[in-house]
């Protein structure tokens, strides 16, 4: 995820109760590994539940570059056309890997045994850890790598075409540096051998025993555990399927938050119970969480269950530092437990908090302080105070992230128990790992709401105007915007698509112009909310009446109206920003090129389950393109003064993002 100037501010207030089917997004390594192992076997393989995070996108853009078809067929569903063993290409371009430490440390592996150059990159902050754990094997093996300095990105990575088989023991635990080794021994011909002396999360050797590699793993008389793999392994091409579980440490912002809200009830299906990601769920239990396992079973190599987990009153305990692994990205979310449990909760073992995304412990301290609880470091440890008994934590402090997604999304869980709201100062990370968290709380009874500028209370209207192409993403963009600036919304498109269905639902003929104006001339608010109006035929009835001056002007008043009624607005269409509200306060010009707009139709149109080839809807397009530029009539331009977006490379979250920041930067301007 990049770093936007503009934070977006989220509040969260107490929650009544939470209830219901709580939908946690796939599990954020899995998916990472999904992705990346299917390009080495030969064949299609389809994949459910891929957690469409930002760092995930990462990954398969990265695949993209080197070679490998990645294709989203749906939410949540792709299909990897496996590229096999020695299969992939050099990258023409530098890959850009957002905040995603797996996905560099991972990749750097799977290129080391290649003879050519990957160059790496990312935001600042993944710009900002050390690689040198990493690195270090991967040298051995035979990469060469420049870096900048101390070991950090951006670097290249100059593969070997004579990679040795190392045996590697980790220095330190981490499931990525081992991760990577074992990749690079898939291309390696010997035996490669990573030996780790604790535990660490087994999803690679569980990838990829799923998709058919032998792995051999062994205890050693120390207890370490050493992974072997013999490289270049002939697996038969196959089409095959991979099912990705919920995230357990996303999981676990609901399951703390059904505990610590009154009368609640959540139930999750598909979670992973892997043992290596399980801690919290242990350290949940001995603090006196109901927390119920059903339907155990084994998804795509992993562990997985059905959890039911409800209100429970919590106890103070102390976790020992051998639990760290199993749960490392849980402190947070355990901290605001252990708030709400009563007397003390002791977490030692967190020396790896302080070189995550962020200096992930002193965050946490800070956040439990600003919200009223006693918590602080000692060395390695956290300890925290818990609510007295009967006695809820105070709250309503503003928390500084420090673009860490799960603090973010941890004390907006606190906020929904604690007395008073706790707003976080940036949701933005959220969508690294959790796109839909506020959507989902607020379905099952959170109360977490963006902070805007009519929350706080300085609501002045204002009028945004986004003009752009067909299927340019400025309908879903313009709703967005409404929605968060508290301003109403209207999608101009539907006015001419209502004239044009009220032609033809009466028998008329779209290009008769009297017809035409005579419908334009009823047109009303309740028109607009028919669903007949998205029919492809309704479509073409008002591309024809969107052509006549007179149709135009004969709806020009009513989306001036709406525009200047009071509340301020979002209006979408082809010349709002020229003809429409010339003085509108914001325009935007939203484009993409006609193929990635076609790409985006196309998979809309078969989310509907309406199955139509690819190269119709390019045409069909390029079509609309043509009239809507070429006509006479408010022919397609950007205002003068529109700043222009090309979102052919964005996604709906990206876009609304830059242009959320960018109003909230020029309204925050003008005030001052
Ligand atoms: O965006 P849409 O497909 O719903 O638009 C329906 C038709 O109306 C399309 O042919 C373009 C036209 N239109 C227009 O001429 N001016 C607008 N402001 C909005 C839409």
């Amino acid at each position: 995820m990049t770093h936007t100037n503009t934070p977006y501010p989220l509040r969260s207030s107490v929650a009544t109760q939470l209830k219901g089917d709580a939908t946690i997004p796939g599990d954020k390594s899995i998916s990472h590994r999904a992705l990346m192992l299917s390009s080495q076997v030969l064949g299609k393989t389809h994949i459910t539940g891929l957690l469409e995070g930002e760092d995930v996108l990462a990954t398969a853009g990265a695949l993209r570059s080197l070679g490998v078809s990645v294709a989203r067929i749906s939410p949540h569903t792709w299909e990897v056309q496996g590229v096999g063993i020695g299969g992939l290409t050099a990258s023409a371009d530098v890959l850009d890997m957002g905040n995603s430490g797996t996905s560099t440390r991972l990749l750097m592996g799977l290129v080391t045994p290649y003879p050519f150059t990957t160059f790496f990159t990312g935001d600042a902050s993944l710009r900002s850890r050390p690689m040198a754990r990493v690195s270090k094997p991967l040298e051995e093996i035979g990469a060469s790598l420049v870096t900048a300095e101390k070991n950090r990105l951006p670097l290249a990575l100059t593969g070997t075409k004579t990679p040795m088989p190392i045996t590697y023991r980790l220095p330190v635990a981490s499931a990525q540096v081992k991760s990577a080794v074992i990749l690079a021994g898939l291309n390696t011909r010997g035996t490669t051998t990573v030996i780790e002396p604790q535990p660490t999360r087994d999803h690679t050797e569980n990838m990829l025993r799923h998709l058919g590699f032998t792995l051999d793993i062994k205890i050693l008389e120390d207890g370490a555990r050493a992974i072997s793999i013999s490289g270049q392994q002939t697996i038969a091409p196959a089409d095959r399927q991979i099912s990705v579980p919920s995230d357990p440490s996303s999981a676990a912002f609901a399951i703390v938050a059904a505990l610590i809200c009154k009368n609640s009830s959540l139930s999750l299906h598909n979670v992973c119970i892997n043992p290596t990601r399980t801690g919290l769920f242990t350290t949940l239990i001995e603090m006196g969480a109901k927390i119920t396992f059903r339907n155990e079973r084994i998804v795509a190599g992993e562990p997985v269950a059905d959890l039911i987990v409800e209100s429970s009153r919590l106890k103070g305990i102390i976790v020992p530092a051998e639990r760290a692994p199993s749960m490392i990205d849980e402190y947070p979310i355990l901290a605001v437990a252990a708030a709400f449990a009563e007397g003390k909760t002791v977490m030692h073992g967190l020396a790896e908090l302080r070189v995550k995304e962020s200096d992930r412990l002193a965050a946490i301290v800070d956040a439990l302080n600003v919200c009223g609880v006693e918590a602080r470091a000692e060395g390695d440890s956290l300890i925290v105070n818990g609510a007295s008994k009967g006695e809820l934590p105070r709250g309503g402090g503003t928390v500084t992230t420090h673009f860490d997604h799960r603090i973010a999304m941890s004390f907006l869980v606190m906020g929904m128990a604690s007395q008073q709201p706790i707003t976080v100062d940036d949701a933005t990370a959220i969508a690294t790992s959790f796109p839909d968290f506020v959507r989902l709380f607020n379905q099952l009874g959170a109360d977490i709401e963006p902070l805007t500028a009519h929350a706080s209370g300085d609501h002045q209207p204002f009028v945004i105007a986004i003009d752009g192409p067909a299927a340019s993403g400025k309908g879903t963009l313009a709703r967005r915007l409404a929605e968060y600036f508290d301003l109403d919304y209207l999608d101009t498109g539907s006015l001419y698509r209502a004239v044009g269905m009220k032609v033809v639902y009466a028998g008329g003929d779209p290009s008769d112009l009297k017809t035409a104006v005579e419908a334009a001339k009823s047109i009303d608010a309740e028109d607009l909310a028919n669903p007949r109006l998205r029919q492809e035929h309704i479509g073409k009835a008002a591309s024809i009446v969107s052509a006549f001056p007179e149709v135009r002007a004969a709806l020009l008043e009513f989306q001036r109206q709406f525009a200047t009624r009071g509340r301020g607005a979002v209006l979408d269409g082809r010349d709002i920003g020229t003809v429409v509200c010339p003085d509108a306060d914001f325009k935007f010009f939203i484009t993409a090129t006609l193929y990635a707009r076609a790409k985006r139709r196309h998979r809309e149109l078969q989310g509907q389950g309406i199955e139509v080839v690819f190269e119709s809807v390019l045409e069909d397009l390029r079509e609309r393109d043509e009239r809507d530029q070429q006509r006479s009539v408010a022919p397609l331009k950007p205002a003068d003064d529109a700043t222009t977006l090309d979102t052919s490379t964005l996604d709906a979250d990206a876009v609304f993002e830059r242009i959320r920041s960018e109003v909230t930067s020029r309204k925050t301007a003008k005030v001052a």
